[in-house]
């Protein structure tokens, strides 16, 4: 059975840059809070009406075919990560198919928030393996800035997050012992309430009224300690199950990418397992939580600068709403 190899990767983020001063003009907050409790600095947001998710994830994977060298008719299928998709239903994989121009093939839509990308990696592996597909392009992407509550009280919630996609082509490789070596899934649904987004619900009827509206129900809510610290134990169980499974160890891991949804809890997972900062990707400063496409983007700034090179241990790991957490042992 082959394993899944990384043929190329991309990226995408809006050109508008804010910085943690520019958010002062719709919230009480300050460059000093921000970065000391989550390490933001700048964060992109598209223009709103300008650009959807599915745009940023079309410019991900054409950046990922075009270091590939391919053509989207080349693709046998489409796996597309995100918590905000462009409409309700259908979901942003047609939305990336239909503009990628490609019709036909399938589109899958991944809807486990931070876990996305890896429950993605998990789905496209397996397909691969089995030659089910040969050439599948997996997607995070993601429009948070549309979706923020712009009011004093969305000040907790809004600091953090930013617009951006990452994008990754896969594909089998009879290289033995390179590619992903094995992906793990959890979830806990007891925390659903943790991190969520209410309205619009099908759980009751109208879906959204005016009353939820004015009382913002329509904007994410987030228990930040319970995330905090469930966070910083379940990313590193996973860790060191993905390198249990393989008979390795942290001394092996080449580079680990974590869900970028704040350095300080990245930084604590660090110190679990003892990694050096040499040992550990990190880009929120520059992009805030870009939810399922945070682990894509790092995986393409770390290829595309050399910093991952052939044979190296890649691990991947991420917590979010659900809570879901997973992780991925990868031979590159
Ligand atoms: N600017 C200034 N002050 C603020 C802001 C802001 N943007 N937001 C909240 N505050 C204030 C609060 O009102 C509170 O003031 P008070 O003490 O007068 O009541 C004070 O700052 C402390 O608020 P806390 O919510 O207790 O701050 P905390 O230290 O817990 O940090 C944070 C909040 C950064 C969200 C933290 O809980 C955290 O990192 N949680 C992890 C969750 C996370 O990163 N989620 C990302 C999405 S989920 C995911 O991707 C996994």
């Amino acid at each position: 059975m082959p394993r899944t190899e990384f043929i190329s990767t991309g990226l995408y983020v809006p050109e508008r840059t804010l910085t943690n001063d520019d958010l002062r003009q719709w919230w009480d907050t300050s460059d000093e809070w921000i970065r000391e409790r989550t390490g933001i600095e700048t964060r992109h947001w598209v223009k709103p009406g300008e650009q959807a998710g599915s745009d940023l994830a079309l410019e991900a994977a054409r950046s990922a075919l075009d270091r590939a060298g391919m053509q989207p008719k080349e693709l046998d299928c489409i796996i597309y990560a995100t918590l905000s998709p462009d409409y309700c239903f259908p979901g942003g994989g047609v939305y990336l198919q239909r503009k990628l121009g490609v019709p036909g093939i399938p589109a899958l839509d991944i809807r486990n928030q931070c876990t996305g990308f890896i429950y993605g990696l998990s789905v496209a592996d397996a397909w691969i393996r089995t030659g089910q597909y040969r050439r599948v392009l997996l997607v995070g992407a993601e429009v948070h800035s549309t979706g923020m509550d712009f009011t004093p009280a969305g000040r907790d919630i809004s600091v953090l997050f930013g617009d951006g996609a990452g994008a990754a082509i896969l594909g089998p490789t009879e290289d033995e012992g390179r590619g992903v070596l094995s992906t793990h899934l959890w979830a806990d649904g007891r925390h659903a309430e943790q991190l969520w987004c209410e309205v619009e619900t099908s759980a009751r009827y109208p879906r959204v009224s005016h009353q939820d509206l004015d009382e913002g129900r329509q904007y994410a809510i987030m228990n930040g300690r319970e995330v905090f610290k469930h966070a910083v134990t379940k990313m590193p169980q996973s860790v060191r199950t993905a390198l249990e499974v393989n008979g390795l160890s942290e001394a092996d891991v080449k580079l680990l990418i974590a869900h970028q949804a704040n350095l300080r809890i990245n930084e604590m997972v660090q110190r679990q397992l003892g990694l050096r900062d040499d040992q550990v990707y990190n880009n929120i400063q520059r992009y805030g939580n870009t939810t399922a496409a945070t682990i894509p983007i790092a995986i393409h700034e770390c290829a595309a600068s050399g910093r991952l090179q052939r044979g190296d241990l890649l691990v991947l790991t991420a917590f979010g709403s659900g809570f879901t957490w997973g992780s991925a042992a990868v031979r590159w």
